[in-house]
C-alpha cells in the first residue's frame, strides 16, 4: 500500500499566517504540521509516501524529509499547480500509486487515541486484502463544514455530503482514507462540484454505491484535531503540550514510530538524537535506551 500526504492548498483561513508559507510546514507544539498526518500513515505500516503540495511550498517538504531513507522509508513528491480538489492527489498520485492500494491523508489532520494503530492496520489490511475503500466517521459537535456520514439504524452508511446546509448526523469524516486501485479511475470520471472541486467526498459516495465503502466509528476516546483557526492552531499546540509532558511520551513521533516498526536500528536512532540539542533529540536518545 501506498501513502498520499496532501499538503497543499492557499491557506487563505490562516492569512496572515500562511502568506508566505504553507499551513503543513508549520510547527503544533515541537514538530512541523506535517510529522502528525505522517506517523498516521507510519503506524498504518506504510513506507513509501508521496507528498503533493503547491509549486511554492513543496522545496520545504523536500528539504524536511529527503529521500525519506533517514526513516527507513522512501520519500516523492509531487507538485500540485492549483488546488482542484482532495480527488486530485489520486491523479496526481497515479503512476507513484502504480496499480497499488494507497490510503490520503490530509497535511494538516491530527489524530491521537487508544488503539488507533490497530484500527489503521486493520483499515489497510481489509482494503489491501478485500479491496473497497475504508474512511472513519467522528462525532462532532458541529459537523457542517466536514463530509458528512449518514448511518442506518445497524450503523450502515446511507450517504455522505459534503459541507451540507443541513447535516443528517454529527458524524464528520476526517481526512484519512483508504482505497483500493481503483482510485484514480473513480477521481478522473468526477466533475467539479459547485464550489468547482473534485470532492474526496464523490470518490466516498462512488465506493458506497458499490456497497464497497466501510466507515467505521472513531470513538470518544480518539482526538481528531481541527487546524483550520488560530484558535484551532493554538488548541491543538496545547492539546499536544500537555500529553506529552503529563506521559513523557511524545504524540507523533516519526522516528520513534519508524525505530518501532524496524525499519531504523537503534544506532540510527542514536545518531538521529544527536542532531538535535533539544528535548526532542532528548526524548530520541531516550527511545533508543528504553524501547
Ligand atoms: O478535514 C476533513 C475534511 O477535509 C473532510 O471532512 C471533507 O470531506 C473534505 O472535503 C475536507 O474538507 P476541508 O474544507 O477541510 O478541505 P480543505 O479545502 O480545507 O482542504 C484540506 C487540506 O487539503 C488543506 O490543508 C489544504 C489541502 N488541499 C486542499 C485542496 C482543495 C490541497 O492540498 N489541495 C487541494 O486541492
Amino acid at each position: 500500500m501506498k501513502g498520499l500526504i496532501l499538503a497543499g492548498g492557499a491557506g487563505t483561513r490562516l492569512y496572515p499566517v500562511t502568506l508566505a508559507v504553507s499551513k503543513q510546514i508549520l510547527p503544533l507544539y515541537d514538530k512541523p504540521m506535517i510529522y502528525y498526518p505522517l506517523s498516521v500513515l507510519m503506524l498504518a505500516g506504510i513506507r513509501e509516501v508521496l507528498i503533493i503540495s503547491t509549486p511554492r511550498d513543496l522545496p520545504l517538504f523536500r528539504e524536511l524529509f529527503g529521500s525519506g531513507e533517514w526513516l527507513g522509508m522512501r520519500f516523492d513528491y509531487r507538485v500540485q499547480e492549483n488546488p482542484r480538489g482532495l480527488a486530485d492527489a489520486f491523479i496526481i498520485g497515479a503512476d507513484f500509486i502504480g496499480g497499488d492500494s494507497s490510503a490520503l491523508v490530509l497535511g494538516d489532520n491530527v489524530f491521537y487515541g487508544r488503539g488507533f494503530s490497530r484500527t489503521l492496520r486493520s483499515a489497510a489490511a481489509l482494503v489491501a486484502e478485500k479491496g473497497g475503500g475504508a474512511i472513519f466517521g467522528y462525532y462532532v459537535k458541529d459537523p457542517g463544514a466536514y463530509g458528512v456520514v449518514e448511518f442506518d439504524s445497524q450503523g450502515r452508511a446511507l450517504s455522505i455530503e459534503e459541507k451540507p446546509a443541513r447535516p443528517r448526523s454529527h458524524y464528520a469524516v476526517p481526512g484519512l482514507y483508504f482505497y483500493d486501485s481503483g482510485a484514480t479511475e473513480i477521481a478522473r470520471s468526477i466533475r467539479p462540484s459547485a464550489r468547482g472541486e473534485i470532492e474526496i467526498t464523490a470518490v466516498n459516495n462512488a465506493y458506497l454505491e458499490r456497497g464497497r465503502l466501510s466507515v467505521e466509528i472513531l470513538g470518544r476516546g480518539m482526538a481528531w484535531l481541527d487546524t483550520g483557526t488560530y484558535d484551532g492552531l493554538l488548541e491543538a499546540s496545547n492539546y499536544i503540550a500537555t500529553i506529552q509532558k503529563r506521559q513523557g511520551m511524545y504524540v507523533s513521533c516519526i522516528e520513534e514510530i519508524a525505530f518501532a516498526n524496524g525499519w531504523i536500528s537503534r544506532d540510527d536512532l542514536v545518531a538521529l538524537a544527536r542532531k538535535y540539542k533539544t528535548s526532542y533529540g532528548d526524548y530520541l536518545a531516550y527511545i533508543a535506551e528504553n524501547l
